[in-house]
């Protein structure tokens, strides 16, 4: 055995021993083993044996430039040299407060409340809707609702506003009442509907709801345009425009969240800029830190700010997490924002899009295929299979062509980093359709 690889076996069976894997059956990896990472380059990630595998899901959705960046690596050894971390209750510094008028300006949302993971970032917008009308004198507004399908966290408070049974069952009995309704996904389209005539239908339902249940509901929460984690659902934007119109009708909060789709997955910088439509709370991670640190934000509006500015302590927001508002995770958010800038990332992202649909005209037309759909830097189809384990023998067979690729259930996804080229773009097509082709 080589030295990589007996360093490659090595680190499996300590990893196995000591490290409790996330979102994953451990037993499972009795017959399937975990793959060592030793570093990371652009789109690639290598093992101690130098095989690489493209990463197609920009791990786990946080990547957008690349692993080992050198701009942003560059941004962080400076920032290393003056400061790593300092408590933010009382104390402030120069990347926070960047970063925050930067966000701002960008959102049209004064205040930047942070946390680490998208799940604290969505505790924060639900707590601070509940406490906005608990200030309010409205102390009865205690409820939330969301989408069917919908995604948003594993932490109770989250997870409460999810709705993938995978996910959220076991716990049910911890959780808070929400309600979900119907999502404008263009996949529950009846014959005859377009995409905008689903997004309108979900709409009614909404309004039908509201008016019977507004009192007591202090927001909605949706994923706008991609329900990302319960399947890559897609939708038109008329739907965000008219919940915003619902809510702002029937003094409900209107809490986007972004943690999956802004920073450009969906073509433009946020989804909710396709729609028109201004949120009260925004959530923004992962993409964030261009997939280097954690970090996530709760942006709101002067409105809102203003209802917890008083003398009185109880009425403030007193939610705090050791590392809000990290420097060094700040520092990588800016340097983040820099190459939106400097590169006009949307822009090229156009391109790029374009070139990948293309290509994937191929898996369009593969007879295993169904609902094939696109928006913006993210690619999605059902494979129609009768394969129970369908999801785990994809992604081993992926992994043995060198792509990192999870599908959720039936649905195959591609949501690569942004500096994916054009043959790598033709290295995950084809071994796709190679995969596709070996299904038969
Ligand atoms: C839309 C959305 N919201 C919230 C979250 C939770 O983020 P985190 O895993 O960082 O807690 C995710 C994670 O996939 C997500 O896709």
């Amino acid at each position: 055995m080589s030295t990589s690889q007996s360093h490659n076996q090595d680190l499996l069976s300590r990893s196995l021993r000591s490290v409790w894997h996330p979102c994953t059956q451990m037993k499972h990896h009795d017959h399937m083993p975990l793959v060592p990472i030793a570093r990371g380059e652009g789109i690639w990630l290598y093992d101690f044996d130098g095989n690489r595998y493209l990463d197609v899901i920009s791990s786990w959705w946080v990547n957008l430039f690349g692993h080992a960046n050198p701009r942003i690596n560059a941004a962080l050894v400076e920032q290393l040299g003056r400061l790593e971390h300092v408590i933010l209750a009382g104390f402030t510094h120069e990347p926070v407060v960047q970063l925050s008028e930067r966000l701002s300006a960008l959102t049209g949302l004064s205040h930047c409340f942070y946390g680490s993971d998208g799940a604290s970032a969505v505790e924060i917008a639900l707590k601070m809707s509940y406490h906005y009308w608990k200030n309010s004198g409205r102390p009865d507004k205690t409820r939330f609702i969301s989408l069917k399908n919908g995604y948003h966290g594993e932490t109770l408070g989250a997870l409460s506003v999810t709705d993938v049974p995978l996910f959220r069952d076991t716990y049910a009995a911890l959780l808070m009442q929400s309600r979900q309704l119907p999502s404008p996904d263009w996949r529950n389209a009846l014959p005859e509907e377009s995409a905008e005539d689903v997004a309108l239908r979900a709409a009614s339902a909404l309004e039908v709801h509201l008016a019977a249940h507004h009192a007591q509901t202090a927001a909605l929460i949706v994923e706008p345009l991609v329900q990302a984690a319960g399947g890559m659902a897609m939708y038109h934007p008329r739907y965000l425009r008219e919940a915003r119109t619902l809510c702002d009708r029937y003094g409900v909060h209107l809490i986007a969240d972004e943690i999956a789709v802004g920073f450009g997955r969906t073509g433009s910088f946020f989804g909710c800029e396709q729609a028109g439509i201004r949120p009260d709370f925004m959530c923004l991670s992962k993409g964030i830190t261009g997939g280097y640190l954690p970090l996530s934000v709760t942006m709101t509006s002067d409105d809102i700010y203003r209802a917890f500015y008083e003398d009185e302590m109880s009425r403030g927001f007193l939610h705090s997490h050791s590392y809000t508002g990290n420097a060094l995770a700040c520092r990588a958010a800016l340097a983040v924002l820099d190459i939106f800038a400097e590169d006009d990332v949307i822009a090229a992202n156009r391109t790029k899009s374009a070139q990948m649909s293309a290509r994937c005209q191929k898996i369009v037309q593969h007879p295993h295929v169904r609902q094939f759909r696109n928006t913006g830097m993210i690619w999605a189809f059902e494979v129609e299979t009768q394969d129970p384990l369908f999801a785990r023998r994809f992604y081993n067979a992926a992994l043995d062509k060198g792509l990192l690729l999870r599908p959720l259930g039936n649905t195959v996804y591609f949501m690569p980093p942004y500096v994916i080229d054009e043959d790598q773009m033709d290295i995950l097509v084809g071994g796709t359709c190679t995969i596709l082709d070996d299904m038969e």
